[in-house]
């Protein structure tokens, strides 16, 4: 469709851009599988702590700001999250969600004729999000032995075609994390008209950076086309407010992207939280920790039971499960079936607090001979 009245401004000349396209499956339900609210949540990755009193306060605040807009520039956070990270906050860019990006940075770079490089499995929103641009989506297979994602693959998928990269690290939905080392050295390699978005929402759950290891924030100045993502949804344990950012050295992917978003994202009490939560970031990189400690215990209980989880940096893990969902639900318990992440006889289970991970773990030694004996047999194999 083409509709230009000539002589005056009206324009409309990409209406095809939006395909009409019915989602392969429906949304997950709230609380889904017929089970009840109070069901034991581990399928979506979230935190299962809500915001410390210090946070809720400055959220009950910031209702009363409601009636105006937000500052959609989020000037405020940028500063903050700039010195926290020591960044410029020029090199910021706050959204609703890294979700947001993850479109934004679709829209921008699929292009009819474009293709754009995707991990396989991965986070779902890459290539939803690419099925509604005209680009070609290139799905690339991990590392089946940890769950990474295979740099060498995914450089092989380049061709002067591709305008996008997705790098999840550590990936979801298997957990495992790419050094940065490795990172660099295919950033090196990957031709400058590339743009490659480096998904980090579970990076402030690793091992490397509780141990404070060299992030990935530096590159960002060595390879203008790299967009690191963040989110405040799981370190920060906001996934209801829909706060994340992107660090882009890059003005002219920050300028592509600015031009392309709804301008009355984020939202105000949004904001205020992720203001908060960076000023007390002391208390929950303690909660990080509790985590790691957590996560260490859990799969080390999982693998004591014969099952083979990949190793996870993140807060979930991830195996073979052929059984599907259906014990865990018998349990009250939500957690990822491998139909909905791309893993067929896998199970993705969330890490929540002590006693719901005992109670998953419940199920996973109830079942524990006759899955081990199914994974050492035809079939099981990672
Ligand atoms: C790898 C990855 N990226 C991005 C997101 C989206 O996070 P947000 O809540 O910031 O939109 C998720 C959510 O689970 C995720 O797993």
């Amino acid at each position: 469709m083409d509709i230009r009245p000539s002589g005056n401004s009206i324009e409309v000349t990409n209406s095809s851009f939006l395909k009409w396209r019915s989602p392969s499956r429906p949304p997950m339900p709230r609380s889904g599988l017929g089970l009840s609210n109070d069901s034991i949540r581990l399928n979506a990755n979230e935190s299962p702590y809500g915001p410390i009193p210090e946070v809720q306060q400055r959220m009950v605040a910031a209702c009363s700001r409601v009636n105006r807009y937000p500052d959609v520039a989020a000037t405020a956070l940028r500063n903050s999250l700039g010195q926290h990270l020591g960044i410029p906050p020029s090199q910021i860019i706050v959204g609703s969600g890294s979700s947001e990006f993850i479109h934004m940075l679709t829209v921008a770079f699929g292009g009819e004729g474009a293709e754009v490089v995707v991990p396989t499995p991965s986070f779902p929103m890459y290539s939803v999000s690419v099925s509604y641009t005209k680009a070609t989506l290139v799905s690339v297979p991990i590392n089946a032995d940890d769950g990474t994602v295979d740099l060498i693959a995914m450089y092989k998928a380049i061709t002067d075609r591709t305008s996008l990269i997705f790098l999840c690290n550590p990936n979801n939905p298997t957990g495992g994390q790419i050094s940065l080392a490795k990172v660099k050295a295919f950033l090196q390699r990957v031709p400058d008209h590339v743009a490659i978005a480096l998904d980090e929402a579970y990076w402030e759950l690793t091992d490397a950076f509780i141990d404070g290891v060299e992030t990935s924030l530096a590159l960002c100045e060595q390879f203008p086309n790299l967009i690191i993502l963040r989110t405040f949804s799981k370190f920060y344990g906001l996934a209801g407010l829909r706060v994340g950012y992107a660090i882009v050295h890059n003005e002219e992917i920050a300028t592509r992207l600015g031009s392309i978003r709804v301008p009355t994202m984020p939202n105000t009490i949004g904001l205020e939280a992720a203001l908060a939560c960076v000023e007390f970031h002391q208390f929950y990189l303690q909660r990080a920790r509790d985590v790691v400690v957590e996560r260490t215990r859990v799969l080390q209980i999982v693998k004591s039971l014969g099952y083979e989880p990949f190793p996870s940096q993140t807060n979930f893990y991830c195996m073979p499960f052929p059984l599907g969902i259906d014990p865990f639900v018998k349990m009250g318990i939500q957690v990822r079936g491998g139909d909905t992440i791309q893993m067929k006889d896998y199970v993705r289970i969330s890490l929540g607090t002590m006693d719901e991970n005992n109670l998953a773990l419940e199920v996973l030694r109830k079942h524990a001979t006759s899955v081990t004996s199914w994974s050492s047999g035809e079939g099981g194999t990672k």
